[in-house]
């Protein structure tokens, strides 16, 4: 078994409680914050931390993404997102990402066989989209034709089998593009489009969403590049609260489909990836710059649920890369499709422009993050706003397997299972004490 203590260390912090000193080993990161390891505290002193939401927990070690939230910085395997956007294309990402460095000529022309191998489904899997409503919400079939295909995929569910893991994780991420696609053709009642091996990634997911079968999509280099770019920044981003889910699934052994799944859900939440379509919506529902401030106050309400969805973030204190990366692209794209002077940019504009001056947003460090301008461009390629999050986790497949490989790798991986701060009753008598409330 390989060293628990797998990182040597020569700093200690103390703990001092009940008249005893508690020593815990502190470890060094390559980059950032570094860690107290408290795993034997509770063994050692009797008690748990108390962590709420992980603000200030590091679950794991990980050598796939780095993020500094004060710079507004964040790289994959060490590469710039900036470098990466302008640079690279979405397989090679997925390849750095899984395996840790930059692949060659040669092997990334492997790679892209091999995942466009992996782009087709099984037949009978249709069957499962014929099973929901037309106005199901597309990521509702994302989670569920996700989890089945562990049913299909027998022979990549032996997550001790490296051969077995590399296998899943190739069909995880050419599938989902194929899913993600029939999700939107079954919601707007259009036949399936089966997949073409000699496009591209991003070219496929656009031919496979846009054609018919009466006619041929016409693929735009310009369209093709914002999609490949959007899909780079959205690959991975550290131990969010979608890839924390997988990595949780994970640690019990379960398959890698469940595992994705998982991760699908959790994506879906307004909180996390279900922001850039509640984003949008937001900017719909505000209007016109006449009524930012009326929603800025909302924002700043306490006693109001309302966010300023796309904006704020747990760890970017600063402006989030990614999201000046979409700024940038934003106008490209419009110009291209002949939207000129788009209201909903302007609007996006003008409300960054105004909350960025705001006290309560600069106090709080509240900057617009990936979800903030990422609809505007999807809506101008001519996705609806309920697919937003399905492209957002096609492209997360990405870190989610990266993050689940690396976890299944790890020699002192163990089952995670959280404590907890209990309140509830002592011990009672089962008796006649029953409850006076009339609701239930
Ligand atoms: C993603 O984690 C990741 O890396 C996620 C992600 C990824 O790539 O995986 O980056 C993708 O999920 C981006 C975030 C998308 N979500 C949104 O845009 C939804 C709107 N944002 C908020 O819900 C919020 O900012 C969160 C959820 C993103 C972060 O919440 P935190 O870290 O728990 O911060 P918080 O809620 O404690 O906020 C701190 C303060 C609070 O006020 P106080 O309690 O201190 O008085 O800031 C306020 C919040 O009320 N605040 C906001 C706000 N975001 C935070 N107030 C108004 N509008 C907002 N958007």
């Amino acid at each position: 078994m390989a060293n628990k203590n797998r990182r040597p260390n020569n700093k200690f912090a103390k703990l001092s409680l009940n008249n005893k000193t508690f020593k815990l080993p502190i470890y060094n990161s390559t980059q950032g914050e570094s860690v107290i390891d408290i795993s034997k505290l509770h063994s050692q002193a009797k008690i748990f931390t108390y962590d709420p939401g992980f603000t200030s927990t590091a679950s794991c070690e990980s050598k796939i993404t780095f993020i500094d939230g004060d710079k507004g910085i964040l790289r994959y395997r060490g590469y710039d997102i900036e470098e990466l956007a302008i640079k690279s294309d979405f397989i090679e990402v997925v390849n750095l990402l899984i395996y840790g460095d930059l692949p060659n000529k040669e092997q990334l022309i492997k790679y892209k066989k091999l995942i466009s191998r992996h782009t087709l489904l099984h037949e009978q899997i249709i069957n499962f989209f014929q099973g929901f409503r037309r106005d199901a919400h597309p990521m509702a079939m994302m989670v569920g034709v996700m989890g089945a295909l562990s049913s299909f995929y027998q022979d990549s569910l032996d997550i001790n089998d490296p051969h077995q893991r590399q296998e899943a994780t190739r069909r995880i991420i050419a599938k989902s593009s194929t899913i993600g696609a029939m999700a939107y053709k079954y919601s707007i009642g259009q036949a399936f489009v089966s997949p073409k091996n000699n496009l591209s990634f991003s070219e496929n997911f656009l031919h496979m969403c846009f054609s018919n079968t009466a006619e041929e999509y016409k693929i735009s280099p310009i369209l093709a590049k914002a999609m490949d770019t959007i899909l780079i920044l959205h690959a991975d981003h550290e131990q969010n609260a979608s890839t924390s889910t997988v990595r949780l699934a994970g640690s019990s052994g379960a398959n890698p489909f469940a595992c994705i799944a998982a991760g699908v859900s959790s994506l879906w939440g307004p909180a996390h990836g279900g922001a850039n379509q509640a984003a949008l919506e937001m900017l719909e529902e505000i209007g016109s710059s006449k009524n930012i401030k009326k929603y800025l106050s909302k924002a700043k309400d306490v006693n109001d649920p309302f966010r300023l969805m796309g904006f704020g973030h747990r760890v970017y204190k600063n402006y989030d890369p990614r999201a000046k990366i979409l700024k940038k692209i934003c106008k490209k794209v419009l110009n291209h499709v002949g939207i000129k002077n788009d209201p909903i940019l302007k609007l996006a504009i003008d409300l960054e422009k105004i909350a960025l001056k705001e006290k309560y947003f600069i106090e709080k460090k509240l900057y617009p993050n990936v979800d903030f301008y990422s609809g505007i461009i999807l809506r101008a390629i001519g996705f609806p706003p309920e697919m937003f999050t399905v492209i957002f986790a096609i492209a997360r497949t990405a870190g989610w397997t990266a993050q689940w490989t690396e976890m299944s790798e790890d020699p002192i991986q163990k089952i995670g299972r959280p404590r907890q701060l209990y309140t509830g009753n002592k011990s009672l008598k089962y008796g006649l004490k029953r409850s006076k409330k009339n609701t239930r």
